[in-house]
């Protein structure tokens, strides 16, 4: 689906008009919170915007209102139709939505940034991404920043990647230009 473009990409805001590019029509974000990134993605043509958060608190802080505050974006946009809200664990949430049999052209991970998270977050959503599609997520891989939680994504990017390069040879994976996002295409 984003051969061409998928290296293009210089930052994550960049991302819609590459999944208008490429016609996708399913989408994910895991870990929405107020929903900054989940609204560039609205900018995209996507039909089906699914949205998973357990919207229960993050830096101490309540995060139940950004639900409702979205919702209520959506209502106001006329397309609360478009858009689907799962509340709970990304695990749990990936594992009901593929008993559903839900598959995705772009899953964009940002939910717990701890390296078994973000393991068990790949593991999980990897098997919804469909042929040519793409598996993103924040943060980049920078192993030069010092942020704990950004070295929990590298470790955990950099395994999987490498577990898939065993089984297929070339992986197309990449990131932008500011690190902020990784993605890895799924080979058609
Ligand atoms: C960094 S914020 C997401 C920011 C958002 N993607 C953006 O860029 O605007 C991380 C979010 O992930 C959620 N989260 C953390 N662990 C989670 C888990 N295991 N399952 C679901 N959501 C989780 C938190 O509630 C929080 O709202």
């Amino acid at each position: 689906m984003m051969a061409h473009g998928l290296r293009k990409v210089r930052h994550r805001c960049e991302f819609p008009l590459l999944l208008r590019l490429t016609n996708a029509v399913d989408i994910c974000e895991v870990g929405v919170n107020r929903g900054r990134h989940l609204k560039w993605l609205a900018e995209s043509d996507a039909s089906h915007i699914h949205a998973v958060d357990t919207w229960h608190g993050m830096f101490e802080l309540p995060t139940e209102d950004h639900l409702q505050d979205l919702i209520d974006w959506t209502i106001r946009r006329q397309e609360r139709n478009r858009f689907h809200f799962h509340v709970g664990k990304s695990v749990n949430v990936a594992k009901e939505l593929a008993k559903q049999g839900l598959s995705f052209d772009f899953i964009y991970l940002d939910a717990d940034h701890a390296y078994e998270s973000v393991i068990d977050d790949i593991l999980v959503w990897w098997p919804l991404v469909r042929e040519g599609g793409c598996l993103a997520g924040h943060n980049g891989l920078c192993s030069a920043d010092p942020r704990k939680e950004r070295e929990g994504v590298v470790a955990a990017v950099n395994e999987f990647v490498a577990i898939l390069a065993e089984q297929l040879g070339v992986v197309p994976w990449a990131q932008d230009l500011l690190c902020s996002s990784w993605w890895i295409q799924k080979c058609l």
